[in-house]
């Protein structure tokens, strides 16, 4: 089951935050941006996000979801996307850990925008047009980390936005990674830099699988 909480509703008091549904498909955000967070989540969750710019394939989106749920991150998607952001579309992927998933969802990138200069938070994008590399940057707690769309990144104005414009190396003549791979690689520092991974869960120590 899915509930909707607009940011321009002017309810001050938000309903319970209910995981994905099995079947339900996510309210279309109209006004502003739609919240989905889950009731099963009391994992601590780092303060960096994950923003994905207007995604055209499920499958990474699904994937994409997944990682963020397993290390604590918030994602903001930015509309529209290349699919109808179902349920069952993101599952494929995302499998059961979309129920820990915690996503906004934003109609458009002037709302994204808005919301994210009002929070004070650097946007810091990911694109194979960068000239820093993302070894090179001191990432911070609350940084928006985005990656573009799969087909043509994103468009110069978000390009222009953007606080920092990171390239993960890649050997001459490769063109580009595909987006989740390129998410998780920055990531990775990212966290490993602001100390933002999870605690390792004491549940697994002493597991030789
Ligand atoms: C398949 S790529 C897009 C390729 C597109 N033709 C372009 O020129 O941006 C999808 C997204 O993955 C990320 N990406 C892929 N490879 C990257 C790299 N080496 N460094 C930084 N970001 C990368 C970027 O966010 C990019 O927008």
């Amino acid at each position: 089951m899915w509930q909707c909480c607009r940011a321009s509703c002017g309810e001050s008091a938000r309903p319970p935050d209910t995981p994905f549904g099995a079947d339900a498909a996510p309210p279309t955000p109209s006004t502003a941006t739609t919240s989905i967070l889950s009731v099963l989540d009391p994992a601590p969750m780092t303060d960096l996000r994950l923003a994905l710019y207007q995604p055209d394939i499920p499958q990474n989106t699904g994937t994409l979801l997944r990682t963020a749920a397993c290390l604590g991150l918030a994602v903001d998607l930015i509309e529209p996307a290349g699919f109808a952001v179902t349920d069952r579309n993101l599952r494929r992927a995302g499998m059961d850990y979309l129920d820990a998933a915690v996503m906004t969802r934003h109609v458009g990138w002037t709302a994204f925008e808005a919301q994210r200069r009002a929070s004070g938070r650097r946007l810091v994008l990911l694109t194979t047009r960068g000239t820093t590399s993302h070894l090179d940057f001191a990432f911070r707690d609350g940084d928006v980390i985005m990656v573009g769309r799969e087909s043509v990144g994103v468009p110069d104005e978000v390009h222009a936005a953007a606080d920092a414009r990171l390239v993960v190396p890649m050997r001459p003549g490769m063109r580009s990674l595909n987006v989740a791979v390129a998410a998780v690689v920055v990531l990775g520092e990212a966290l490993r830099r602001t100390g933002g991974f999870p605690p390792l869960d004491p549940a697994l120590r002493g597991d030789t699988r």
